[in-house]
């Protein structure tokens, strides 16, 4: 498999995961989702900046940094708010509703993002071959993080 193809089956994921969240207000099973649900985003964001970003950022042209940059940002931005929601103790809160929506909306408007621009400079970039040595980057580096 390559990374790109790899990276979107991860995005579905994280979408869906962050979909259940948002349609049960039942404190229980949002707990249990977001834990689910946290372990597969750090994973993901940690090892896509060391096997996507940085080798664009490395290679790419001024644009495609740029982006690989403004990615890196985005990613704090979720983390910060990742940790908030995980630190409430009632999960079944107005207070956490918004957080969730609010995180759903930042991470899907990234992902898209992600996968328009940052997918394209990729694969102008980088061959098949050099793509699948990027998957197993990406996933030598998941299994390296501690969530
Ligand atoms: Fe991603
Ligand atoms: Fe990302």
């Amino acid at each position: 498999m390559e990374i790109l193809e790899k990276l979107h089956q991860e995005h579905e994921e994280v979408k869906g995961l962050l979909a259940k969240m948002c349609d049960t207000e039942d404190a229980r099973t949002r707990s249990e989702l977001f834990s689910e649900f946290k372990t597969a985003l750090v994973k993901h964001a940690r090892a896509e900046e060391k096997a996507l970003y940085d080798p664009i950022i490395k290679s790419e042209g001024k644009d495609a940094a740029m982006d690989a940059r403004e990615g890196y940002v985005e990613h704090e931005v979720a983390d910060k708010l990742v940790e908030k929601l995980s630190r409430a103790r009632n999960k079944g809160s107005e207070e956490w509703t918004a957080g969730i929506m609010v995180l759903k909306e930042i991470l899907e408007h990234h992902i898209e993002e992600e996968e328009d621009e940052m997918f394209s400079s990729a694969r102008e970039q980088f061959d098949d071959g050099e793509r699948e040595k990027m998957e197993e980057k990406f996933e030598k580096e998941k299994s390296k993080v501690k969530a």
